[in-house]
């Protein structure tokens, strides 16, 4: 996407204060950090901007706790592996956003970093709230958007933020994801495969219909599939299913035939009676009331990979399976290898997105090799489908 102002490396910045809005969302389980990846990878930005001696605010959302001070939401686990990561004076303000922080910023020395509590605790932030956005705005000289992954979202620090900060810019991760993903789209090849996992199916209505024009195979994987399973009145026992999707399905295989692109469900699972069960393969017309589906079965993986192998291009979006076992993360492993290694032997074009996603293919311990691989979830979705992102727009 042109015309975003990007972060000018050469820009002085020493002694300037930053508002540095990052996505630091990443999986937690018990408090623990399970993935690292999107922490990880801003690190050398915060550093470069600490060497740099400016004083940086960094703000991010962890989870959507919905406006209420949630204590499992807390950044204060990112916050430890931060301090841990950087050698300059880290600190952690979980106050409200009001003067006391606006003062606690000033006397922020050259080089220092304060992290900001969830900035979700906080209900003005996904309503994009004018005074809310100009108090944050208030804190700081520049602000750096370099959550591409947050970009979707028209929330008060990504969005009306920058009404407030003349000098707004994009920073170099959001900068490498869509370079890459133009990249890809621009040279992508027929035929296109897109994976599309995940739950909500309402949540991704459009970014499938849109892909329906653009790719030869969608292919339906995680508990999205059980919604396509029974619609098309398989049994699907107590496998995680959105209501009332029937219709959305209905307009997703009408807009299928229309534009001639195959959409392909799961053909057999792997089920069990519990998330911590054994697996048991099941074909799709055997699931039984007590099953929970949580993976897909064997055949439905060798039909994925030979769709793979007469594929040029692949899109990929969303775990296949209940991955944080890894008795149910066969299908999403099996599908990220055979990814991989067409990606090396046959010059696949691939492009895979989605914390979820992210976290699977590290979970899986395997050394996997794709042209893109994005961190975003929904953003990602939302900028193939080729939507005017609004965090983008305003840096325009
Ligand atoms: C993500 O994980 O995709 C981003 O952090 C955005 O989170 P959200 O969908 O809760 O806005």
């Amino acid at each position: 996407m042109s015309g975003i102002k990007y972060f000018p490396k050469n820009l002085d910045i020493k002694g300037k204060t930053i508002l540095l809005r990052l996505d630091l969302n990443v999986p937690l389980k018990d408090k623990i950090i399970q993935d690292h990846t999107r922490i990880d990878q801003i690190l050398p930005f915060i550093k470069e901007l600490a060497d740099k001696k400016s004083k940086l605010i960094i703000l991010s959302h962890l989870g959507r706790p919905k406006g209420i001070k949630d204590s499992n939401l807390s950044l204060l686990p990112i916050y430890k592996y931060l301090k841990e990561k950087l050698t300059v004076n880290t600190y952690f303000f979980t106050g409200e956003i009001n003067d006391e922080l606006k003062s606690k910023c000033s006397y922020l020395n050259e080089g220092e970093i304060i992290l900001i509590e969830n900035i979700r605790f906080f209900k003005e932030e996904t309503e994009n709230d004018d005074n809310f956005s100009k108090k944050l705005g208030e804190l700081a000289e520049i602000y750096i958007n370099d959550a591409f992954s947050c970009s979707h979202r028209k929330q008060a620090s990504i969005y009306n933020i920058t009404k407030h900060i003349k000098n707004s810019f994009a920073g170099p991760l959001l900068q490498k994801e869509i370079t890459a993903i133009d990249m890809v789209v621009k040279n992508k090849k027929d035929p296109v495969t897109c994976i599309i996992g995940g739950s909500k199916v309402s949540t991704k209505i459009g970014v499938i219909s849109n892909l329906i024009k653009k790719s030869n195979n969608i292919i339906i994987v995680g508990a999205m599939a059980n919604n396509f399973l029974a619609y098309k009145g398989f049994e699907i026992g107590k496998s995680l299913v959105e209501d009332n999707s029937g219709k959305i399905i209905e307009k997703i295989y009408q807009d299928a035939k229309n534009n001639n692109c195959k959409i392909i469900i799961p053909e057999d699972c792997l089920t069990s009676l519990s998330f911590e069960g054994e697996p048991q393969t099941k074909d799709k017309d055997s699931i039984k009331k007590d099953d929970i589906i949580l993976d897909i079965g064997p055949k439905t993986v060798k039909l994925i990979k030979e769709i793979i192998d007469q594929s040029n291009t692949v899109m990929w979006n969303g775990p296949a399976g209940f991955f944080e076992n890894k008795k149910f993360a066969i299908g999403t492993n099996a599908i990220a290898q055979k990814i991989s290694e067409n990606t090396t032997n046959k010059s696949l074009i691939s492009v895979l997105g989605g914390g979820d996603t992210v976290s699977a293919i590290n979970k899986s311990g395997y050394k996997l090799t794709f042209t893109h691989l994005s961190t975003a979830g929904g953003a990602f979705l939302e900028y193939l489908e080729g939507k005017d992102l609004p965090g983008l727009s305003v840096l325009k």
